[in-house]
């Protein structure tokens, strides 16, 4: 795809990747974007490389605008792979004046691509690159989510330039906010937060205090990923906030897998108690809904209800999978429950719950088991459960 001007002399030189389908182990059913930025000014600027497959697509961007021999300079503004996996000979052909990365940022492209000869320059938060007309302010926003994370911030013309933060996985022919459906794209931005930064959300917090206090004005945002925030950054500023302080909602995600649909009865049942009680629910069913969709509908839930059949003294896989994820991903303020059903050994339920409790969440209502195939009463009884769990919510 041909660059597109951003601002005045900042054109977008990145690419497309419409057949990613697994981000390590995200699903991306709508592939993403690796976004890098050049700005032509006296000094001539890359900000961000590609995923190594795509190295040539973006040389061939650069070069409807320039030589890229005539960079001067390289910002590595997080070196995750799917970012810097191109540099090496993107780096080798541009061969620029100086490569600008955080102190941590450095080490981890020593620790990548073994190159001592590049010409890193070390920057810290606060500290401005003149590249001419335009000035760059670094801001270091380690852990978010990687220790060398970094924005850049244009400040003449309040552009920022925010490596994962506020992205989406969403491949699309066009580049800004206002050029797409804004609820499918706010979707997108969700599940990329639920997934990616969740469990940095405390950072996430006082970075947006950080960019308040120093009364950045922003009047466009330019994630590494996806679409541009062009008309519409406070919105995601909002989101954003409101993600990380992880308020409950009167919503409940029920996830669970089956054996022979008497753990899927249960959850339906549960399901109806929720919603006698007005609470709106979410039935995922492992065996065909996505670990990093379900995380999404974590994301603004307040409970989380586990179902698992017993298998062989212990939880179905699937859970066990989904529970080892949602654990890595630190969801909070959450009340939580375990059902199930059994044969004869029953451990699952007990095995789940320990398993909440150790993700610090509340057990809103001792496990339920049923044995075999539940009777109509066992089906009450559920009801019943996911009623008290309903009571326990706030009002989101
Ligand atoms: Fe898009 Fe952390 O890489």
């Amino acid at each position: 795809m041909k660059p597109v001007e951003i601002k005045d002399s900042v054109y977008w030189v990145g690419v497309i990747d419409w057949n990613i389908r697994d981000f390590h182990g995200y699903s991306t059913p709508a592939g993403t974007t690796y976004n890098a930025y050049l700005v032509m000014d006296d000094k001539i600027t890359l900000f961000d490389t590609v995923k190594k497959p795509f190295k040539r697509a973006l040389l061939e961007n650069i070069r409807a605008l320039i030589d890229p021999r005539k960079i001067d300079y390289v910002v590595v503004n997080h070196v995750e792979m799917d970012h810097s996996g191109s540099i090496p000979e993107v780096l080798d052909e541009i061969q620029p004046e100086k490569v600008f990365c955080s102190a941590m940022g450095k080490n981890a492209l020593l620790e990548h691509y073994h190159r001592e000869d590049w010409p890193y320059e070390v920057v810290e938060s606060g500290q401005t690159l003149s590249l001419g007309k335009k000035t760059v302010q670094f801001l270091e926003t380690r852990m978010l989510h990687w220790p060398d994370s970094m924005f850049s911030y244009l400040q003449e013309d309040q552009l920022l330039i925010s490596s994962d933060g506020f992205g989406q996985h969403w491949a699309t022919s066009e580049r800004f906010d206002d050029e797409v459906n804004l609820e499918i794209l706010m979707h997108h931005a969700s599940k990329y937060y639920a997934n990616i930064l969740l469990l940095y959300s405390p950072l996430v917090q006082k970075l947006l205090g950080t960019v308040q206090e120093a009364g950045l004005k922003i009047d466009m945002i330019a994630p590494d990923h996806g679409l541009i925030w062009r008309s519409s950054p406070e919105k995601i500023l909002q989101a954003y906030d409101a993600w990380s302080r992880q308020k409950a909602q009167r919503k409940a995600v029920v996830f669970y897998d089956t054996m022979w649909e008497s753990t899927e009865k249960m959850a339906e049942a549960i399901g109806d108690g929720l919603r006698q009680e007005g609470v709106q629910y979410r039935l995922c069913n492992l065996k065909v809904t996505h670990r990093s969709d379900v995380m999404t509908e974590i994301l603004d839930a307040g409970a989380v209800l586990v179902g698992s059949s017993t298998l062989n003294n212990g939880m179905m896989p699937g859970v066990a999978d989904m529970l080892c994820y949602m654990k890595g991903l630190r969801p909070a303020n959450k009340v939580a429950g375990a059902f199930g059903s059994y044969g004869w050994s029953g451990e699952a339920v007990k095995l789940v719950t320990a398993a909440l409790e150790e993700m610090k969440m509340e057990i809103a209502e001792p496990g339920l088991r049923v044995k075999f195939a539940p009777t109509h009463e066992d089906l009450q009884g559920c009801v019943e459960w996911g009623k008290k769990i309903a009571r326990k919510l706030g009002n989101g």
